[in-house]
């Protein structure tokens, strides 16, 4: 129970890697806060939540319209008294090549990947700054905003940019005691990466991947979880990567990658 008494948001809480952190956390001892832009679904998670014996509310928010994020944290901070931890996760993916982006595309995918976790991020921080107990953040970046993956010109630009915003809060931020760190997943097995990954880019994620498997949504939220626990409380400004090792991984030989040749 490391995050007893926590009250902790979590946008695009109702699924996938959002709703594995929820869930974590609530099994640490948080309340959760679920805000999705799918309303329905984020009030089924909290009754997941619920019904396991959390506490857990639901929230309707579009994080890509600051009058909707400001109206949804009045109503957690007016339901659950105030905020300690957000987990800014809600996102949408993108797979168009660079030359057939079209700006509507483009502005979609920044609006709510980064413009949105930018306005969610400043109104929960100025809500911590207010409270002056400190506080911790954790941006849900992306391996796609760090390496130059084919048809990530806006999805990867968006998380790219995320991660920069996360050093840039993480300075400002530290004098309120707040910490603010990502977490970068790699290729994990949801609905997004259901849709968005065909077979071949299955298979050439497995060929990157040292550990050759996607991970799932509850790898995320073990990191999430140290992540808004006291033991975290000197990591700051941080990146936490977790891919299975893509990020680390350069050449690769083996039976499960390219075959050894001898001379
Ligand atoms: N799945 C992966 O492989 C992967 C890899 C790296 C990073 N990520 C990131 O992890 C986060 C969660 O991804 P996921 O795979 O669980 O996706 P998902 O599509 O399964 O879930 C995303 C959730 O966000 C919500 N959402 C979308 N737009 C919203 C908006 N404007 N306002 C509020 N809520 C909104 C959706 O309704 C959904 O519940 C995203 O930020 C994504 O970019 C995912």
């Amino acid at each position: 129970m490391r995050l007893q008494n926590k009250i902790a948001l979590i946008t695009g809480g109702a699924r996938g890697i959002g709703f594995a952190i929820a869930n974590a956390l609530s099994r640490e001892g948080a309340t959760i806060a679920v805000a999705d832009i799918n309303g329905e679904g984020a009030n089924a998670a909290a009754e997941k939540l619920n019904a396991a014996g959390g506490k857990a509310f639901s929230f309707s928010v579009d994080v890509a319209e600051q009058p909707s994020v400001l109206k949804t944290l009045n109503a957690v901070v007016a339901q659950c008294g105030r905020l300690d931890i957000l987990i800014n996760n809600a996102g949408v993916g993108g797979n168009t090549p660079f030359l057939d982006t079209p700006l509507e595309l483009w502005n979609r995918i920044v609006s709510i990947n980064l413009t949105g976790a930018f306005l969610v991020a400043q109104a929960c921080a100025r809500q911590m700054v207010e409270q002056g107990h400190g506080g911790k953040i954790i941006n849900i970046a992306s391996l796609s905003g760090q390496r130059g993956g084919n048809g990530r010109a806006a999805y990867g630009s968006a998380k790219a940019g995320l991660e920069l915003l996360t050093k840039v809060m993480a300075v400002e931020l530290s004098e309120h005691g707040i910490n603010v760190n990502n977490i970068a997943p790699g290729a994990i097995e949801t609905d997004m990466a259901a849709t968005a990954h065909d077979a071949a880019t299955r298979a050439a994620y497995n060929y990157l991947i040292p550990m050759v498997r996607y991970g799932m949504p509850e790898e995320i939220a073990d990191a999430a979880v140290f992540l808004c626990s006291d033991e975290a409380r000197y990591v700051q400004g941080h990146t936490l990567n977790v891919d299975g090792g893509f990020r680390t991984a350069g050449l690769m030989f083996g039976a499960r990658k390219a075959p050894m040749v001898s001379a």
